[in-house]
């Protein structure tokens, strides 16, 4: 019988961060992945291959549309369906490679197989039993379902099918105008894909920034993508490869069809618990299946911990990431601690939607007296040169105080030139400090500067 001072259950950014930090500090550490590669959902069939997806079909749409502008003469792009899927199959490889080779460089054993819990302490691997002083569930999530909608992962795809259909289908309807419906739904369209998307809410995004979601559905629209909001979808049928989507209008209870030669349900995700014999063991579970912890991620049972989509709050990999470090570090002793009021959020379309901290509606909803300072990209001269000046930088900031609350960004690289904000948040400051600091001309960033100035006495190129 194997005895660790840590046992992670789960491989993907929440399970193997979580590990590297353990054996960083000195523990000894066991990581429990059944699939074949580490990674889990994020490096195997999520973040990284549907970016590998974006990129691909970012530059064909480049190349079909941007290009005449720009004086480059080149016939229209034809796209090599197995070519792509090989780049992305190359990426993913890649990376899920490099995970393994830093469990090796950090002595993390590699337990193969689906784990249960007999026991507190003890972690059952196929007939093998190992002991841990301290376990952490990082099992992550799995797509939620939709009643009258059949997943065969052929016709009715969640977003793990979406990522490697057999070919570019003709017409797709995505059953949900989240991050992943949106993001994949803009790979197809991109690739010639007749895309529409259907939206249970009024708005896209659900939770973002008002003007973002007015902005964000108006450029996606002109990209091509039907966008159908307030209509929740009732039944999917399909019959020899084609499906009849099924969606009822909320304002009037009007019903109407579509027909799909692929139907995308990207309604959300849920809590994946499946084989762990939590029940047996008496965990403690929210009722949306979601594992309770403490403020330090301690589950109810002495010695068992949960991070990550298994827990509440939002379903990020990086959110995983920085729960993994911190719950490490409690384990080494030390203090780990993750900021939840500064974990920004990113859509990875084109443009890009970045976003963190609290939005206008929330600062509302809350009573809160603040400012916002907005710039356009059209006012940003690198942006005009490189033919992306739609979208804009938006900072709320306290009234009185002037410290930043939060920001919103649609625009080029939104989800790089966040992360100044999120750093500036994180110090506690003044939208004034981003304004006084110099950014280098001509760079997107210096929109986010403008936005801090328009703050306070105004921004210059506005
Ligand atoms: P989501 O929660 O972002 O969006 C689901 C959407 O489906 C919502 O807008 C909801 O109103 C809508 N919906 C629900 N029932 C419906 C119905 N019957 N008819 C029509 N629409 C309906 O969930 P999504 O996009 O599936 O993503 C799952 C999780 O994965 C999220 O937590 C997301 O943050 C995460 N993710 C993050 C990414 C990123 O950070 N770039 C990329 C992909 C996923």
């Amino acid at each position: 019988m194997a005895q660790y001072d840590v046992i992670v259950i789960g491989a993907g950014p929440g399970g193997y961060v979580c590990a590297i930090r353990a054996a960083q500090l000195g523990l000894k550490v066991a990581c429990v992945e059944g699939r074949e590669t580490l990674g889990g959902t994020c490096l195997n069939i999520g973040c990284i291959p549907s970016k590998a997806l974006l990129h691909a079909s970012h530059m064909a749409h480049e190349v079909g549309e941007n290009f005449a502008a720009l004086g480059i003469k080149i016939a229209a792009p034809k796209i090599d369906w197995a070519q792509m899927q090989a780049f992305k199959a190359e990426v993913v490889g890649q990376n899920v490679k490099g995970v393994e080779f830093l469990f090796k460089k950090n002595k993390i054993d590699w337990l193969k197989g689906w784990a249960e819990l007999p026991a507190p302490g003890q972690v059952k691997v196929g007939d093998e039993i190992h002991q841990a002083k301290h376990i952490v569930l990082a099992t992550g999530s799995e797509a939620a379902s939709l009643p009258g909608v059949t997943v065969d992962e052929v016709n009715v795809v969640t977003s793990t099918g979406a990522l490697s259909l057999p070919k570019i289908p003709k017409t797709m309807v995505v059953i949900g105008g989240g991050v992943i419906g949106l993001e994949l739904g803009s790979v197809y369209a991109r690739l010639g894909t007749k895309v529409t998307v259907v939206e249970f809410l009024d708005t896209l995004i659900p939770g973002a920034d008002a003007e973002v979601q007015r902005t964000f559905a108006r450029l996606l629209k002109r990209q091509g993508l039907e966008i159908i909001t307030g209509a929740a979808v009732q039944s999917v049928e399909t019959a020899r490869g084609k499906s009849k989507v099924l969606y009822q209008l909320r304002k009037d209870g009007k019903e109407a069809t579509l027909d799909a030669d692929v139907v995308l349900l990207a309604t959300g995700r849920r809590p994946y618990t499946k084989g762990l014999g939590l029940e047996a063991l008496g965990v403690k579970l929210s009722p949306r299946g979601q594992i309770e912890t403490d403020a330090q991620w301690r589950t109810n049972i002495p010695g068992l911990y949960a991070i990550g989509d298994v827990i509440a709050g939002p379903m990020l990999a990086h959110k995983a990431e920085d729960e993994g470090m911190a719950v490490a570090e409690v384990i080494a002793g030390q203090h780990g601690h993750v900021n939840y009021g500064v974990i920004p959020g990113v859509v990875y379309t084109a443009p890009e939607v970045a976003s963190v901290g609290e939005t206008e509606e929330s600062l509302k909803a809350a009573g809160r007296a603040y400012k916002a300072g907005k710039f356009s990209f059209m006012g940003n001269g690198r942006a005009r040169a490189s033919q992306v000046g739609e979208g804009f930088v938006k900072i709320l900031a306290d009234k009185e105080t002037d410290r930043i609350l939060g920001a919103h960004i649609i625009g080029p690289a939104a989800g790089e030139l966040i992360h100044e904000i999120c750093v500036a948040m994180e110090f506690g400051a003044a939208a004034e400090d981003l304004a006084r600091t110099c950014h280098a001309h001509p760079t997107y960033s210096e929109a986010v500067r403008e936005a801090a100035l328009a703050c306070g006495e105004g921004a210059i190129h506005a």
